[in-house]
């Protein structure tokens, strides 16, 4: 019974992986996850809306997400940063995309 469970879940979640390529909401839900998982615990909320803040456009909003993730040795590629960039962008920033 328990192994069953184990290869549904498995199913469950391979078969969500394949087919979340397919989606347009792929990039927002791999940002939020990796967000949330590398990022979050350092800083609030509040550092993406605080006055004095370094993002003032997409642009530069991709290049802390780029520095940060540098630093934090996570070794990203460009799909991974932009999909960090859009998540922040669309639940903060709020800036026109340029790619
Ligand atoms: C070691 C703690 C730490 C970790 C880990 C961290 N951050 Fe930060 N982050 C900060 C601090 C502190 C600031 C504000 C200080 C500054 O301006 O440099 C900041 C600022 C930022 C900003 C600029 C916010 C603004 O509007 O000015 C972005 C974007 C950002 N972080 C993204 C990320 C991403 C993406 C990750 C995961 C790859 C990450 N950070 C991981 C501590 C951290």
């Amino acid at each position: 019974m328990l192994k069953r469970s184990i290869l549904v879940a498995l199913f469950v979640l391979f078969g969500n992986l394949t087919n979340a390529d397919a989606q347009p909401m792929r990039d927002a839900t791999r940002g939020e996850l990796l967000y949330s998982t590398h990022c979050i615990a350092c800083h609030s909320t509040q550092v993406h809306w605080r006055d004095k803040k370094l993002v003032t456009n997409w642009t530069s909003l991709r290049t802390e997400v780029g520095r940060w993730q540098k630093s934090a040795g996570l070794g990203w590629g460009d799909d991974d940063v932009a999909a960090v960039t859009r998540y922040l962008n669309a639940l903060y920033y709020h800036y026109p995309t340029t790619d």
